[in-house]
Order: C-alpha cells, then structure tokens, then sequence
C-alpha cells in the first residue's frame, strides 16, 4: 500500500511546492521509490516545475488534470480519466525517474466553491471529501509514496487530500508570522482525522528557508524544539539559498545536484527525505 504524505501549512511562500518537489524527486532519483505527486494547488507551482507551462496548457485544454475529476463529481459527469491525467516520469531531472503527477489547474479555484455547495447539498458529512479518494484509487497500488501539495486554506479541496492522508508534514520559515498559524494546523487535521474515524499523524515540521546568521531563526528554531505541542522537528534544515528559488525553473537538468545546488542544499535535502522515509516507515 502506498503511503500518503501530505504538505500543509495555511501560510503562502514558505516552501511547501519546493520541499514536496525535491522529496518526490530525492526519492525517485536517489532512493528507488514510485512517487505520485498530486498537485492540490490552483497556483500550479508543482505542476509547472514539474511538466512546465505549456504541456500543462494542453492537458488543461484536454480535461486532464484534477479539476475535471472535481467537475464530474460536481456536476454528475464521468469523462476525468485517472489513466490518461496521470502524467508518467515527469522530473525534468534525467537522473530522476519513477516520479509521476496528477496535474493542478487554475479552474480549483472556482471548484473548490462548487465542492463546498455539494457538501452542503448532501448535509455535511464526508462524501464530497472522497473525491479525490474515489479519482485515484485504480492507479494507488502502483507507488510506495503519494505526496499532496496543498494549498494554504482547510477547504474542502485540501480536506480531500487530507482524506487520504496518512500523515502530514508542515514546512515552515522559522519567523513569527509562519510558525504563528501551526496549532490551528494541527487541531485542523486532528479534528477532521477524527470525523473520518482515524488519525492522520504529524511527521514533522521542515524548517525551511532558514537563515543561520538570524538570531530570529536560530531563537525560534530552538523554541520550536523544546516546543511540548510540536512532535517532531526535523533534524535537517533547508537554508534559504539562491539555488533553491532557481530550482523551480522548468528546464532540463542532469542530476539532482545540478537542479538544487551544490552548496549543501543537496545534502540537506537528502537528509530531509531520508529522514521522511525513516519516519513513516517506522510510524504509518
Ligand atoms: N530554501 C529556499 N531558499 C530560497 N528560496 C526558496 C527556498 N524555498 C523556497 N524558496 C522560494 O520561495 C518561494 C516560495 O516557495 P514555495 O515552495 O512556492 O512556497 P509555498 O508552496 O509554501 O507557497 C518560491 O519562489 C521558491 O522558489
Ligand atoms: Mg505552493
């Protein structure tokens, strides 16, 4: 059974794209694992680093992306083909393979209000927050891991891919306004794992974008740390580093070093997904 990983933090711009991108493509490319990405996201950042703009153009203009699986449930269709919308080995990194993506499209933005009327429709409960369960369910036995880009809201488009969670990983710049949100976060997901009858497990937070030479960070990593409300900080930190911004560019690369730099960033990825594999191994 794969094992579903999801990425939430209800803040923008603190790394979330980035740091599903590079885990999906450390553990495709550097620890022979099958990877579904799915792109939950109306922005369609981990689209475009993945695929680029203009493939994503065409599937969108083809009804092949996540979207049309929302549409049909919204509007009573069946024409989202999960088979044909799964884009296979996508990285644009040649030593990275067996990386795989469900597109996102700019039309969740619209849905997501759609979703929520159908929810309504239908009294609440979890139906309208199965639809994701239900589009990809015939493709879930071909991956070790699936990892959820989440936008930064607890509507019902990101409660779908918490449904299928089986844990959550919460990037985050450590400054006061991006840690500020993270025990909503996890009363959020711990509320809405009860209403499905089970518990979706926090892996940890990623600390991200992280500035050594800040005594704010360096103070707000250390509280986070001995924080009693916080499971587990990851042991590794992504610094902030020119290379890393330049990484979400589309285009050709030879290896992960050469995508994510070679300034430590490599290591410090690959610690942070080692350290992701090690976790759920032991906890999901
Ligand atoms: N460690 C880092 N160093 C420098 N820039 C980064 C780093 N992590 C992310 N970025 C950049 O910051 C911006 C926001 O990151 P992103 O991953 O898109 O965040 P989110 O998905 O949370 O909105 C992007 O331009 C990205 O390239
Ligand atoms: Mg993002």
């Amino acid at each position: 059974m794969a094992k579903v990983i999801a990425t939430i933090n209800l803040k923008g711009g603190v790394g979330k794209t980035t740091i599903t991108a590079a885990v999906a493509e450390f553990m495709g490319g550097l620890f022979g694992q099958r990877v579904l990405l799915i792109d939950l996201d109306s922005q369609i950042n981990l689209t475009t680093m993945m695929i680029g703009e203009d493939l994503w153009v065409q599937l969108n203009n083809a009804g092949r992306t996540l979207a049309d699986a929302f549409r049909d449930a919204v509007g009573g269709t069946a024409e989202f083909d999960i088979e044909t919308a799964v884009q296979r080995g996508v990285s644009p990194v040649r030593q990275v393979s067996g990386v795989d993506l469900l597109p996102s499209s700019l039309d969740l933005i619209e849905l997501q209000e759609e979703v929520a009327a159908l929810h309504l429709r239908r009294g609440g409960g979890v139906g309208a927050m199965y639809i994701l369960r239900d589009a990809i369910a015939p493709v879930l036995d071909c991956y070790d891991y699936v990892l959820i880009d989440c936008p930064p809201n607890v509507g019902p488009i990101t409660r779908n891919g918490l449904a299928i969670a089986d844990a959550y990983i919460m990037p985050t710049i450590p400054d006061v306004l991006s840690t500020y949100g993270i025990p909503q976060i996890q009363k959020m997901v711990a509320e809405f794992g009860a209403t499905l009858g089970r518990r979706i497990v926090e892996l940890g937070l990623v600390i991200t974008k992280y500035k050594a030479n800040s005594t704010v960070h360096r103070t707000i990593v250390r509280n986070l740390r001995r924080d009693p409300t916080i499971q587990n900080v990851l042991p590794t930190y992504l610094r902030e580093a020119n290379a890393i911004s330049a990484a979400a560019e589309y285009r050709d690369y030879s290896t992960l070093r050469n995508r994510y730099g070679n300034q430590g960033q490599y290591e410090e990825l690959e610690s942070i997904t080692r350290t992701i594999l090690t976790e759920a191994e032991s906890k999901l």
